[in-house]
């Protein structure tokens, strides 16, 4: 195909459902669909794996030149070619991936490898910073919140289904820690892109979710979903 590559990027805050939207918009689309949270959450468990102090951003960024992040075709993340998909949930990671996800080094190596993976595609992209930061030319661009208190359920319902054990305070308070620290850090914080489509999904379905970002498409790049 020689049409134009299509760059969409969905930014919010924590467990807002981005994923899960992003997700069914590429699937909807035919393009790929970048997880980069997964990726910072991969360092994160590296450290952990390496007895490294996520909180120490020398020890963190000496994982750096061994580090290999992938994707496989089933959308699984691969730590050093393992599949780490399950472990990346964990509430140790999520307790501590907003420390790593704020340091420069970290970021850059990261953007580095996001950029190179939606090089020469058509991508569905969801993070903190990829309207703002990442792809900055993105065709589109959403900001997708939800109420604080919508997420808390959201995650632990999510997590409930995983099989991994929270209160649901505790995820409150991952959720508002993490979105204290995203949009606090110095480099690439949390917010929206000047151009950015603003979608509240607090009293959405997540079809109507996926729907209101599929319009957005349509009106700005006139690409409508294969199915
Ligand atoms: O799914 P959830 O919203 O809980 O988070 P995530 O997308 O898996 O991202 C995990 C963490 O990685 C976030 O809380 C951010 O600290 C960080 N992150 C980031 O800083 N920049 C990105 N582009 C993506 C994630």
């Amino acid at each position: 195909m020689s049409e134009k590559n299509i760059a969409i990027a969905i930014d919010g805050p924590a467990a807002a459902g981005k994923s899960t939207v992003a997700k069914k918009v590429a699937e909807r689309l035919g393009f790929i669909y970048i997880d980069t949270g997964a990726m910072y959450r991969a360092v994160t468990l590296a450290c952990i794996k390496k007895g490294l102090d996520p909180k120490d951003e020398a020890q963190a960024a000496s994982l750096l030149p061994s580090l290999s992040i992938e994707f496989d075709e089933e959308g699984k993340t691969l730590l050093w070619g393992e599949d780490v998909s399950c472990y990346i949930r964990q509430p140790i990671v999520s307790g501590n991936v907003s420390y790593i996800a704020a340091m420069k080094p970290i970021r850059l190596a990261l953007v580095e490898m996001q950029r190179k993976m939606a090089d020469s595609k058509s991508v569905v992209m969801d993070g903190r910073d990829i309207g703002t930061y990442v792809l900055p030319n993105a065709e589109v661009k959403i900001f997708q919140i939800a109420s604080v208190e919508t997420r808390a359920v959201r995650r632990y319902e999510e997590n409930l289904e995983k099989g991994i054990h929270t209160s649901l305070q505790e995820v409150e308070e991952d959720v508002r820690k993490r979105d204290y620290i995203d949009s606090h850090r110095e480099f690439a914080p949390l917010k929206p892109a000047s151009d950015s489509v603003l979608i509240d999904t607090s009293f959405l379905s997540i079809e109507e979710s996926v729907e209101a970002v599929l319009k957005v498409v349509k009106d700005k790049t006139g690409v409508v979903p294969l199915c």
